[in-house]
């Protein structure tokens, strides 16, 4: 019998006869051998498979135009983005590195969206010089920023403008965006105001609305809820200012499956009730139907990676606790700690092991909430047993840290049985690296 938590690795997971998990055809006790411990795998098919899906499902069921952009704050780096861009997929990014990535990897510029509730002038002027698509304006201070670079340059910004529906996703309040008083966009009442200066501005060409409500949202109905409020507000728009909304924009959100116990939505359901609300609400309100955009993160590199850690000490407190002790933690993976994000985990190397006891994970970092996942069932264990984290993907690497002058751990890619560095580990010299010894100041 092959542990079941097997379901939530990427979709090439199998299990070998020695017991060994196996990812893209490449056994993940050889690539913890070869690269070390904490690994981060990726598995490109996977990838694929996500991207391909997101695309498939939407287009099936939406008539005018979809555009996918794969949120790049999931997850970014070069490698990844080569293969963003050879899947057709758009990229939305919120800095200039994020758009120092895309140029390097050759990105096709105008499939980029630019986000970001504080765009400096220097990322602003970054995202007109290399031909940036569309930037999502946040604020009136942007309005009036943009406005004055764009004029500068003497081309005009395709722009959207980020609303905020006000609508509760029912997700932890740290991945909530769309509440009355979030940081993020405009709120209702304030779009008009916004409306009227872009379209009294010239070099702002206003191409549609953008919203985007939360991450890991396990349910339609909040989609729905924020589409009917866009849609009534692109009515308002049309008829008071003669704005034709071509473009919309519902960001990302998508739920991953993290754990058995926690089912989500397939795309094709989402895919479903998304575009039939914005469809029949358009009709209704007789406006004609806009190009639909999304910015999926989580759900494209979710499942595609996962974590790999080294089992060192052990402690018993008897009768409470068992805890194993791994070689990462929060450094590579804060979501437990940051928000009580629950995890699963296998011992990759005895997989057709039976579950017996009941240990709690604890990271190698000096803070006591340095806990990856708390009483879970795990084989018998060894020190130097791997652990593998499924469902890794996102926002592990990119929320990283050198947290007590750890260095951060190697990222491989897998597929079709060959496994490719796409990241080094870092090592110890690259955590001196920036400092400096002054002398007199
Ligand atoms: C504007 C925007 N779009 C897309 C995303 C991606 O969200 P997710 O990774 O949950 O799909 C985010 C995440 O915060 C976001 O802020």
């Amino acid at each position: 019998m092959i542990d079941e938590r097997i379901a939530l690795f990427p979709a090439t997971s199998t299990c070998d006869n020695k017991g060994h998990l196996l990812i893209g055809g490449c056994d993940v006790i050889q690539l913890a051998s070869v690269y070390g411990t904490p690994l981060y795998i990726f598995d490109e098919s996977t990838i694929r498979q996500q991207c391909q899906r997101f695309m498939s499902a939407f287009k099936a069921q939406y008539n005018h135009g979809v555009v996918v952009a794969y949120a790049a704050k999931a997850f970014i780096n070069v490698a990844l983005a080569g293969i963003i861009a050879d899947e057709g997929l758009g990229l939305d990014v919120v800095s200039g590195g994020e758009i120092t990535i895309a140029q390097k990897a050759n990105f096709p510029m105008e499939k980029v969206i630019l986000h970001g509730n504080n765009k400096s002038l220097d990322e602003i002027n970054m995202a007109i010089r290399s031909g940036v698509g569309r930037v999502v304006v946040d604020n009136f201070d942007e309005i009036k920023l943009l406005e004055r670079l764009a004029a500068m340059s003497g081309d005009a910004a395709s722009i959207l403008l980020r609303v905020n529906p006000g609508v509760d996703p029912h997700t932890h309040q740290y991945l909530t965006t769309g509440a009355v008083t979030s940081k993020f966009g405009f709120p209702i009442a304030q779009i008009e105001e916004a409306v009227k200066e872009i379209l009294s501005a010239s070099y702002l060409n206003l191409r549609g609305l953008h919203f985007h409500i939360g991450s890991g949202i396990s349910e339609v109905e909040p989609y729905l809820k924020a589409i009917d409020i866009i849609i009534e507000l692109a009515a308002t728009l049309r008829s008071k200012y003669g704005l034709k909304i071509e473009e919309l924009d519902i960001g990302g959100g998508f739920a991953v499956r993290y754990t058995l116990d926690q089912p989500v939505p397939d795309i094709n359901t989402y895919a479903k009730s998304i575009s039939e609300r914005i469809t029949t609400r358009c009709k209704e309100l007789g406006l004609e139907t806009p190009e639909l955009i999304l910015e999926p993160g989580r759900a494209i590199i979710g499942r595609a990676g996962v974590a790999l850690y080294t089992i060192g000490m052990t402690k018993e407190i008897p009768p409470f606790k068992r805890y194993i002790f791994i070689d990462g933690g929060m450094g590579d993976n804060i979501r437990p700690a940051l928000y009580s994000a629950r995890y699963e985990a296998v011992v990759a190397n005895k997989l057709q092991d039976k579950s017996t006891q009941k240990v709690s994970i604890a990271g190698r970092y000096c803070e006591s909430g340095d806990i990856l996942i708390d009483n879970i069932l795990l084989p018998s264990i060894n020190t130097g047993d791997i652990i593998a984290v499924p469902a890794a993907g996102a926002y592990c690497l990119p929320l990283s840290s050198n947290y007590n002058a750890v260095p951060r751990p190697a990222i491989v890619m897998v597929s079709n049985g060959k496994a490719n560095l796409i990241r080094r580990r870092e090592i110890y010299e690259d955590l001196t690296a920036h400092d400096e010894i002054v002398n007199d100041v």
